[in-house]
């Protein structure tokens, strides 16, 4: 069983505004606020993220994590890594992640994370890791040609609390370890295997240009190392970025 506080809501604008309304009453650290509905979610790049009533995890957890401010968007990675491993679990499926951290099962994305940093004074921050993961939902708008669900491509639906406990659980452990070693290189090998970017080609797109590279590793601070088309290799942080495979969403 998880040990931490999870408090569940019937209707929010955004589990990730709560957690940010819950960081500024000093809420204990590893709070995960959840939701059955979102009336204003929010996804990555200032996109809405669709959070239809009952068929869906939209949750955030509050963290507090003794490290660099800029160090901490590598906990992302490691809720993507929580995720898809209690995912596989639950599903028996070989659900990938797309970097930095969103969940893909049969080249559709069933699940996304929206990290946000709140300055919390004496240059200290905390962390609120948003996911939304479409477990139960049946429909997509056109728009979202690359959104699915977990019952739309297993055929089946799936016990939403028991995908939370796991997951709060997993994440857990994984938290811990991250605090013992305070690096992400102690789950880097474990990101490699599941993350499908790893020797593609990805079309990136950022504020001011976009590109085709050659994914040729990710390093040990999570972000993605690229070659362009000059041979130049550099980082990609995630920050602003969209990265797309040539010939689709992955
Ligand atoms: C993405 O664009 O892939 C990120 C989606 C993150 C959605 C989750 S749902 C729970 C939390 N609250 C929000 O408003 N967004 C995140």
């Amino acid at each position: 069983m998880a040990r931490r506080k999870i408090i569940y809501y019937d209707e929010v604008t955004s589990t990730n505004e709560i957690a940010k309304l819950l960081v500024s009453r000093q809420v204990e650290d590893r709070t995960v606020v959840v939701a059955e509905t979102q009336t204003a979610g929010k996804g990555r790049l200032g996109k809405v993220w669709d959070s239809p009533k009952g068929v869906g995890i939209w949750l955030s957890i509050i963290l507090y994590p003794p490290i660099e401010t800029s160090e901490m968007s590598q906990l992302g990675l490691v809720a993507s890594i929580a995720m898809c491993n209690t995912l596989q679990k639950i599903t028996d499926q070989h659900i990938k992640i797309k970097w930095p951290n969103d969940l893909v099962l049969h080249d559709k994305k069933i699940a996304g994370i929206l990290c946000e940093l709140v300055n919390i004074g004496d240059k200290k921050s905390a962390i609120i890791i948003g996911i939304g993961v479409n477990v139960n939902t049946s429909r997509f708008a056109e728009s979202l040609p690359y959104a699915s669900s977990l019952y739309l491509e297993c055929g089946v639906t799936f016990d939403r609390k028991q995908i939370i406990e796991e997951f709060v659980q997993e994440f857990e452990n994984m938290y811990d370890k991250f605090l013992e070693y305070k690096t992400f290189k102690v789950f880097l090998d474990e990101y490699k295997n599941l993350c499908l970017n790893l020797g593609k080609v990805a079309y990136i797109k950022t504020k001011d240009k976009q590109y085709t590279a050659n994914v040729i590793s990710i390093n040990s601070n999570g972000n993605l190392v690229v070659k362009d088309e000059e041979e130049k290799v550099f980082e990609i942080f995630s920050g602003e970025v969209s990265i797309r495979g040539i010939y689709g969403y992955t």
